[in-house]
């Protein structure tokens, strides 16, 4: 069977972010907790035209300017950050980018699981048919309640990845390892704009269950732990995967050193420490942090990714770098997009906080503010209103 996997990969945050120093002085708390204890600078705020649409389609704008949206056959969008209980989010993008009528488009929901769910579907759509592509989109916007301790560990952003057949970044190899178990780490009931968490056992819960995916990969896989030079981890916040790291090493009573082990996962972590978590993106941000700022040349190397939504559902999977994949990397975008993001004060950021949620069937239109490709323009009589710009 010929490879199947990431042929391209783009992503997009907010133009303004909350320094989270700006946050311990205010919270009176050492910024060094924030800094250092859970390994976050700054986290993205969205404006209040951004949504999961505009952020989803000013990800993926980079990979259909070459017509190659006529040989996408679906559009997968995975987001805990849904906007309708009906539509999909994927089906507003799919205009935007002008994408053709004869290709289908679903949402996917398992907490920050999702996106996972998403390339792996995506991939055996592909090996079905060869000819085709499948775009696979990550978008959401992490809030928490103000003042709580999740509050640190906002941030959005969203992640698109062409899956197509001889991939030019990464071929995705077909075993995987699984762990589902019913628990309450983390939910967001219908009636609630933000998610209610157990911290601290949300934190177990995901070191469970990276053991427990990684011995079902082990289960189905010949590749083992000294096989990856690098891994990619779902990045709540970075010191996350730091601990991942390290229980993975010691479940597999690996030799290597606190520094080496470092290595592995140190470039996965940049974007995120300055954008936050973005949920279902944040381990694919994660994975364009490796491939774009890694000083080494990756190609044939290994990577194992461990994939985590609460609730909980996760997966241990490798891909493998393929030969001329710094060729096919938007790494200047990105740092150009990172680069001239504007900090916002305490006080802007509460008023980023409460973006407009109307619901009251009136036209509110909204002013014109992100400085990406696509706006929300309005929400009037109980519909989304979106524009390119
Ligand atoms: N200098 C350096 N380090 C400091 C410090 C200081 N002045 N003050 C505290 N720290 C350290 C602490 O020692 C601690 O380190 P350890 O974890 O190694 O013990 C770390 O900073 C965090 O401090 P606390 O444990 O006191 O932090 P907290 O309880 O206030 O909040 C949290 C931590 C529970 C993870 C919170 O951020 C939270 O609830 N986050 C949201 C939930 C989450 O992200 N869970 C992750 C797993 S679930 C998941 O992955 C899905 C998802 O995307 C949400």
């Amino acid at each position: 069977m010929s490879s199947v996997g990431i042929d391209q990969i783009s992503f997009y945050t907010s133009n303004y972010f909350l320094d989270l120093r700006t946050l311990a002085q205010i919270q009176l708390t050492d910024p060094d907790k924030y800094y250092q204890g859970i390994g976050q600078e700054k986290m993205s705020m969205a404006a209040h035209d951004e949504d999961i649409v505009t952020m989803a389609a000013s990800a993926a704008y980079p990979l259909v300017q070459n017509g190659e949206s006529e040989q996408i056959s679906t559009l997968l969008f995975a987001t805990e950050t849904a906007i309708d209980q009906s539509k999909a989010a994927g089906v507003y993008v799919h205009r935007l980018l002008g994408l053709n009528n004869n290709c289908r488009v679903v949402e996917l929901k398992q907490a920050c699981y999702s996106a996972t769910a998403a390339l792996q579907m995506a991939c055996a759509l592909v090996a079905r048919q060869p000819e085709k592509k499948v775009l696979v989109i990550a978008s959401d916007i992490a809030r928490y309640d103000l003042n709580t301790p999740g509050e640190a560990t906002q941030g959005c952003g969203a992640v698109a990845m062409m899956i197509s057949a001889q991939p030019r970044i990464l071929s995705i190899a077909p075993e995987v390892g699984n762990y589902t178990e019913d628990v309450m780490d983390f939910w967001r009931p219908n009636y609630r704009k933000t998610a209610l968490v157990d911290g601290k056992y949300s934190t177990k819960i995901y070191l469970k269950a990276l053991k427990q995916a990684w011995e079902n990969f082990r289960e189905n896989s010949s590749l083992t732990f000294n096989d990856f030079t690098h891994f990619c981890y779902h990045l709540p916040f970075s010191r996350m995967a730091q601990k991942a790291h390290k229980h993975l090493a010691r479940v597999n009573k690996s030799e290597l050193d606190a520094s080496d082990l470092e290595q592995q996962i140190a470039d996965t972590l940049l974007y995120n420490r300055i954008i936050g978590n973005s949920y279902t993106a944040s381990m694919y941000i994660g994975l364009a942090s490796l491939l774009e700022n890694c000083q080494q040349n990756l190609t044939g190397k290994h990577i194992g990714f461990f994939s985590y939504g609460s609730g909980c559902v996760a997966e241990f999977f490798s891909g493998t770098v393929v030969e001329g994949y710094l060729d096919v990397l938007f790494k200047e975008q990105h740092h150009a997009m990172l680069d001239k993001r504007q900090e916002v004060t305490y006080e802007e950021y509460l008023e980023l906080y409460r973006a407009p949620d109307p619901t009251d069937g009136e036209s509110h239109s909204i002013a014109a503010d992100t400085q990406g490709r696509f706006r929300l323009a309005a929400i009037s009589h109980h519909k989304r209103e979106y524009v390119a710009i």
